[in-house]
């Protein structure tokens, strides 16, 4: 197949040239108009794949079995089967940051895959037990806060992946919460995202978690030291502390937790070490929400729980190292997200959760993906890549997105891949009264209703030939279908299942990231904008630096924000 040459780019191997024949046969089929529909072949042979208790049904996407056969070989090509291997294996394949990718490492048992990895899987496993020796001491009130109160409420600080994946798990896992503790996320630096939390929670109740790959992100720090200011305050106010530095580092002692990869950081700031949990340099903010990172989650939901989700993780990744690229769900779902934006034009792709309790599920896959193949140079770094790379994803629950923007996805004249997800049960906890239970699952048989009919439609379209309406309105409510789509079903939402609907994100961006031949792993873009903010800061609080300023048009809004 090729594999012995090494391509850099996807655009040097011979599979490219194939796909681009096959983009011009079939171009007609990818036009939003149905007259032009006729030749597109939708479907083809293995389109349905079932995989860690969910059902992957691709077979209502826009490729044949001769585009299905070309997007293989372009994986040989690209030898992604290999950099899998690398990739499991701990080699340091995040050239630009010269650092392993081993976020695999967290769940998996050691296992021979190398000493590397191993070493990695069994130092994330200890700490991983020193978290659940914590989180049991916070729920056989071991652990208190400073006027001995057990722990109701935690506010966890953290931003981008320190943040999104925590707070998308909880949503999701919030009827498994059955420990008597809520978890609030704090991340935007905007203090009225702190002060909304306030409210909610009660000080001598509240366990802190401050969570930071760096300990050094601006919003994150700035949240905490406001926070602690806060809670200074309150103590002072009520006469159970002193005013002064002593009274700071009781709450911290007793309140304040801390997870890193940078533990000298956070134990300047002011944390005890035995309260800090470590994350290691070889896994990525995005993907570490199975890390003490997901510190909140094991907190709320309790040991087990967490171990469940972290073997959802386990069990897509062994499937996904196990199963050969042709019948590999994961394999698919990436080719055919490169060969909608590459050669069909596509510049976003929907998630569209059928399910409530995944409202950010969006949200967290919008970092995942974009964070990570929203790139333009090639891997080693030695060219800018030829090709269009990463989508822009975006999404929100259905069937709220149904009365929103699915007039768009449906009549509209831009193609957007959509993948539809939902579960055969409903999140909701079964309720004694029958009546009230029935009703609850005749709602859920409702939105599966929905869930299934949308795809369709998506499909199908709908000729206006035989609607009895005048000539002149009968285009406007002709719907031409040939919208691609992919059903994603489980049975029902878990720790388990959203461990392994993690992972399964985890892996196609990986594979989509290989077959651009791009660095999935570093994030060099949000560089300019944080240091660009760290410089400006000043000018907000002192005019006088207004001045120094070099960019005309920033200057300009600075002067009108003093005179104002
Ligand atoms: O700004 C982006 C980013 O660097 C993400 O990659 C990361 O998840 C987030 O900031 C938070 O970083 P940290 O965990 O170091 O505070």
């Amino acid at each position: 197949m090729g594999a012995h040459i090494t391509y850099q780019s996807p655009l040097d191997c011979p599979a490219w040239g194939k796909l681009a024949e096959l983009q011009k046969k079939y171009a007609s089929g990818f036009s939003t108009q149905a007259s032009k529909r006729a030749d597109v072949s939708f479907g083809f042979k293995s389109s349905v794949f079932d995989a860690c208790g969910y059902r992957f049904d691709f077979s209502r996407n826009l490729a044949s079995d001769e585009i299905l056969e070309a997007l293989y070989e372009l994986a040989d090509q690209m030898q992604v089967e290999d950099l899998q291997k690398k990739m499991f294996a701990g080699e340091r394949i995040n050239l630009s940051e010269n650092r392993p990718v081993l976020h695999t490492a967290l769940r998996r048992s050691p296992q021979g895959t190398s000493a590397f990895a191993d070493s990695c899987a069994q130092i994330a496993q200890a700490e991983r037990e020193r978290m659940y020796e914590f989180v049991r001491d916070v729920h056989t009130g071991k652990a208190t806060s400073v006027t001995n109160k057990p722990f109701k409420h935690i506010i966890n600080i953290g931003i981008g992946g320190s943040d999104l994946g925590p707070a998308m798990a909880y949503q999701a896992l919030e009827s498994y919460a059955d420990f008597g503790i809520d978890c609030h996320y704090v991340s935007n630096v905007d203090p009225y995202d702190l002060y909304s939390v306030l409210s909610k929670i009660d000080i001598e109740q509240t366990l802190v978690v401050i969570v930071s790959k760096t300990f050094t992100t601006l919003e994150t720090m700035a949240n905490a030291r406001l926070l602690l200011a806060i809670m200074q305050d309150y103590y002072i106010d009520k006469g159970i502390l002193e005013a002064g530095e002593d009274s700071l580092k009781e709450i911290i002692s007793q309140q304040v937790i801390a997870v890193s990869s940078v533990k000298e950081k956070a134990i300047d700031f002011g944390i005890f070490p035995d309260r800090i949990f470590e994350m290691w340099d070889w896994v990525g903010g995005r993907y570490s929400v199975d890390s003490c990172v997901g510190i909140s989650l094991a907190l709320t939901l309790g040991c087990e729980r967490f171990e469940e989700f972290i073997e959802g993780f386990r069990a897509m990744d062994t499937y996904f190292d196990e199963t050969p690229a042709r019948d590999n769900a994961i394999y698919l779902m990436a080719l055919l997200n490169l060969w909608y934006v590459n050669f069909v034009g596509c510049q976003t792709h929907a998630i569209l959760p059928y399910s409530q309790a995944l409202e950010k599920l969006p949200a967290f896959l919008q970092q995942l993906t974009m964070e990570s193949n929203g790139k333009s140079t090639l891997r080693d770094g030695s060219k800018r890549v030829q090709t269009k790379t990463g989508e822009i994803f975006w999404g929100s629950c259905g069937t709220n997105a149904q009365h929103a923007y699915f007039q768009l996805l449906h009549q509209g004249t831009e193609l957007a891949p959509a993948d539809f997800i939902a579960y055969r049960h409903t999140s909701v906890p079964e309720c004694e009264d029958l009546k009230v239970q029935e009703l609850i699952e005749k709602s859920h048989r409702l939105l599966l209703a929905n869930f299934m009919a949308q795809t369709s439609a998506l499909e199908q379209g709908r000729s206006s030939e035989d609607l009895e309406v005048e000539d002149c309105i009968k285009l406007a409510r002709t719907f031409d279908g040939g919208r691609p789509t992919t059903t994603i079903m489980g049975d029902k939402l878990d720790p388990r299942s959203l461990g392994s609907l993690i992972a399964f994100y985890e892996h196609v961006t990986f594979v989509q990231g290989a077959l651009w031949g791009i660095n999935s792993f570093d994030q060099w873009g949000v560089e300019l904008g944080k240091v660009m903010a760290n410089d400006l800061a000043p000018a907000l609080s002192q005019k006088e630096f207004v001045e120094g300023v070099t960019d005309a048009r920033t200057k300009d809004l600075l002067e009108y924000y003093w005179k104002h």
